[in-house]
């Protein structure tokens, strides 16, 4: 869907990378979809994972806590089952107060790349316990569905990828961070993001997240798909006590499911579902007692022939043939520097927070040059131009200040692209003519449209007298 890109600010400085990714356009055929849209999700098989993700606590001091060693043989094994069904999975590492964790993300590397359907579940546990309905119930239903769809034989329409976040307990950490650290474009095409976080509570009740309108539609599917089943649910809004938290804060449809924690089943509730009233959903809540056996397995069946409905569903449903990136959208990535270094190549020291010169908008920018002595200084990002872009176009916003005099160029700011073996000045700023309020350039790109390219911005200057080039808030837009 087409959503006004929004920039947030990074919760860390990563220190400066080599690594530069491109923004990829490609486009995978979409060939006939037979589509199965009531898969049943064995719930034989996600017991098995949960009984694993017991052992895996067993055999590190009880718990699959951040920065314990269950966290990571709990990411670890998760990884493997879904490499071996031929998974695209990436293992993202953050930090947090109680250690490095992980993030783990699986996407089926099948359907169209500018469409993601994506559903998650935290897979961490609380330091107390093993953390097997909160939230081994989700991850393993996820896992399990991952697999079956692998399995399924379905031609995908879509791109579905799985989240398994670290660090929910200790603040919706991890899914935080991914969603922070998702470039602009990427952003904009997930479609719709879907959170399991307890799905087997003991005492259980059929709730269903209400607290995204974005996502009113793909809570609608789940109600629906509940009714068809004979299934009484409620409605929940969880208070963004959850991993989709992050997600809709982007504008992003969100919806999930939830059987309950720590809150008391009512009367009538136990009426319509069974179980006990005036006692937990879950009484082993965030307990050492959330074992294997802390489970429903009816709930957990139920729960998971749900999240199957919807992947399959969204699997296959027909988002159009938006041409992307849409106009507008910004290709680079941490464009405002606000994340820091991140995302961008070069001499370390010009992106900074340091408060000598404003930046344009938040605080970090690139200040280049500002020595006063013979030295020289860049920042760069790599970008790929889509084939079809009409009028791309460079833009950034710009102030100098020199202590240079006279009309001779001392001290220059060159903005360049390199194009395989060549490199090309589109603008050259110096001492000359400069500005401590803020201008905006904007260079044209058409010249490589379908081509990758390296944006640079060099400051060289001579050996004495300052100049400095501040620059902030880039873009790359297809026009
Ligand atoms: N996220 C909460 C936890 O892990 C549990 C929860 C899930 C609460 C869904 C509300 C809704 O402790
Ligand atoms: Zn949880
Ligand atoms: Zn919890
Ligand atoms: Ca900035």
């Amino acid at each position: 869907m087409r959503r006004p890109s929004r920039r947030l600010a990074a919760i860390t400085v990563a220190s400066l990378t080599t690594v530069t990714l491109a923004v990829s356009t490609q486009t995978a055929s979409a060939g006939p979809t037979a589509t199965l849209a009531d898969p049943d999700i064995s719930v034989t098989n996600t017991k098995a994972h949960l009984d694993q993700l017991q052992s895996i606590a067993d055999a590190n001091g009880g718990n699959r806590y951040t920065g314990k060693p269950g966290y990571k043989a709990s990411v670890d094994w998760v990884k493997g089952k879904l490499d071996a069904a031929g998974y695209t999975t990436t293992v993202q590492q953050f930090s947090t107060s109680a250690g490095t964790s992980y993030n783990l993300i699986a996407e089926w590397p099948h359907g169209d790349a500018n469409h993601v359907v994506m559903a998650g579940a935290h897979l961490d546990s609380v330091s107390r316990g093993p953390g097997i309905n909160d939230n081994g119930s989700g991850s393993a239903g996820i896992l399990e569905t991952a697999l079956a769809y692998a399995a399924s034989g379905e031609t995908p329409k879509n791109r579905v990828r799985f989240g398994f976040w670290g660090a929910e307990e200790l603040g919706l950490v991890g899914s935080k961070y991914y969603v922070n650290n998702l470039p602009a474009a990427d952003r904009d095409k997930v479609e719709v993001y879907l959170n399991f976080d307890m799905i087997a509570s003991p005492n259980p009740g059929y709730f269903v997240y209400d607290d995204n309108p974005a996502g009113d539609s793909a809570r609608d599917d789940l109600t629906t798909y509940f009714d068809g089943k004979s299934i009484p649910w409620e409605y929940i809004d969880v208070q963004g006590r959850s991993d989709h938290a992050a997600f809709r804060s982007l504008g992003i449809p969100t919806a999930g499911t939830f059987t309950g924690a720590e809150e008391t089943k009512t009367s009538a509730q136990a009426k319509k579902w069974g179980g006990e009233a005036g006692a937990a959903f879950d009484p082993c809540y965030h307990s050492a007692c959330d074992t294997n056996e802390n489970l429903d397995l009816t709930a957990l069946d139920r729960n998971i022939d749900a999240i199957g409905h919807m992947v399959w569903t969204y699997g296959a449903k027909d988002y159009g043939s938006d041409p992307e990136p849409p106009t507008g959208a910004n290709l680079l990535k941490n464009p405002g520097f606000e994340s820091g270094a991140v995302d961008w190549t070069g001499t370390s020291g010009p992106i900074t927070k340091d408060s000598g010169r404003p930046a344009h908008s938040g605080t970090w920018k690139a200040w280049l040059g500002g020595n006063g002595r013979t030295s020289s200084e860049n920042v760069s990002q790599s970008v790929t131009i889509p084939a079809t872009a009409t009028a791309p176009k460079l833009s950034y916003w710009i102030r100098s200040d020199t202590n240079e005099t006279g009309s001779t160029v001392y001290d220059t700011l060159k903005v360049q692209v390199v194009s395989g073996t060549s490199t090309t000045t589109l603008a050259t700023h110096s001492n000359v003519g400069t500005s401590s309020t803020y201008a905006q350039k904007t260079l044209d790109l058409s010249a490589y449209k379908g081509k990758t390219i390296t944006l640079k911005l060099t400051a060289s200057e001579d050996s004495s007298l300052q100049t400095s080039f501040v620059v902030d808030d880039t873009s790359v837009t297809v026009g």
